[in-house]
């Protein structure tokens, strides 16, 4: 198939563009590069020997958009253009709700108008706010505590809103759980911009001697040693669970967590990290950090029944990805 990818040459973008071309598929990528590097592109292009289109384009741009899709057949979309700071969204909530929200309309806009019928979402276990675990797609959807969320609760709406009133549209939800982990090549990888708020990154800059020392934000959760636990999923597998969702697309709306369904705590990840990799991560306990909650995991059962996927990298995998991409980064 032809895909457009939004955000690819984001982190999960880019995986998802070399799983993609690697199963056949040919892609076009559309991406403004506010999170993302140009050599990301060539990189996914090295990795699949394969040529993709590249164009540096805002998504929210619905004339570009429209000339985009004019200029294309495209036969499907996975939209991974967003913004995704969870504090950064707090502080600028009118930003991350204009670019994540009007992103999904834009698109859903010009899918409709063009007959384009295929549509995959990057959701978020993060929709499910302070639910029992594990989460299941089931379950009624609690508040999130930041416009981040929101924003993917509303974009799940606008694009379940418009299967209905669409009939041929085919719209498949994926709802990740904590993507970590990297190319095992080590070309392409999560290098956030600054000092990273996410775990793993954090922790392997800490190993790199880049950052000091890790903060461990709470040991006194109701969790197997008080830190927080959360399930921690390769991105290798992530990207592939985009593959196997295009491949089963179906008219209506359909809704998959992607994870592991297995929760792994701070500090067993911290201690995972050691010694996958044989290195010392210092760290001390601070108070929790607002927002957070105790334990977030999912239950993985539909996406294998349904979809035929399950994740196949564990935790020792992740670590030692991670630090491949890491240790050979220069930024
Ligand atoms: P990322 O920042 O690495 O990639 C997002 C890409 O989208 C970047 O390349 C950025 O330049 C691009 N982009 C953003 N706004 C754009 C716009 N308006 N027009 C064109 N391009 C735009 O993030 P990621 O981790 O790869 O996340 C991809 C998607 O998955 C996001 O929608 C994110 O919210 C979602 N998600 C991520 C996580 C996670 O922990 N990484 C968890 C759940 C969901
Ligand atoms: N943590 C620390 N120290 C740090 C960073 C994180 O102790 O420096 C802890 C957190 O308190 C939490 C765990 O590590 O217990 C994971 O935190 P992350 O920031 O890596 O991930 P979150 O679960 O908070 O959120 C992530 C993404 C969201 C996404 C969510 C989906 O940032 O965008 O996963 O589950 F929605």
């Amino acid at each position: 198939m032809n895909i457009l990818v939004t955000g690819g040459a984001g982190y999960i973008g880019s995986h998802t563009c070399v799983a993609l071309l690697k199963a056949g598929h040919s892609v076009v990528i559309a991406d403004n590069l506010c999170n993302s590097k140009r050599e990301a592109v060539d990189r996914i292009e090295e990795i699949a020997g394969k040529k993709v289109i590249f164009y540096k384009i805002n998504v929210t741009d619905s004339a570009l958009i429209d000339i985009l899709f004019s200029n294309h057949q495209f036969e499907g979309v996975i939209h991974f253009a967003g913004l995704k700071a969870v504090g950064e969204s707090v502080e600028k909530p009118i930003d991350y709700y204009y670019n994540n929200i009007v992103s999904t309309m834009v698109l859903t806009q010009a899918c409709v108008k063009h007959g384009v019928a295929k549509f995959v979402f990057s959701s978020s276990a993060t929709v499910y706010g302070d639910n029992q675990v594990p989460f299941v797609e089931t379950m009624k959807l609690l508040p999130t505590t930041n416009p981040y969320g929101e924003s993917k609760v509303m974009s799940e709406r606008i694009l379940t809103d418009a299967a209905t009133a669409h009939p041929d549209l085919a719209v498949t939800l994926l709802r990740y759980f904590n993507p970590v982990g990297a190319h095992p090549s080590g070309l392409i990888g999560e290098a956030p911009n600054g000092i990273p708020n996410n775990l793993m990154p954090y922790v392997a800059q800490v190993a790199k001697g880049k950052l000091e020392k890790l903060r461990v934000f709470g040991n006194d959760y109701g969790t197997i040693d008080g830190t927080g636990v959360r399930d921690y999923i390769h991105v290798m597998d992530l990207a592939q669970g985009h593959v196997d969702a295009l491949d089963h697309l179906a008219p209506g709306v359909h809704i998959y967590n992607l994870g592991t369904g297995r929760g792994t705590s701070v500090l067993e990840l911290v201690h995972a990290f050691e010694e996958a990799n044989g290195l010392k991560v210092p760290f001390e306990i601070v108070p929790r950090r607002a927002g957070d909650i105790a334990s977030c995991y999912a239950d993985a059962s539909k996406a294998e029944q349904e979809l035929g996927w399950k994740a196949s990298r564990g935790i020792v995998e992740m670590c030692r990805d991670s630090w491949n991409f890491e240790k050979n980064f220069k930024g």
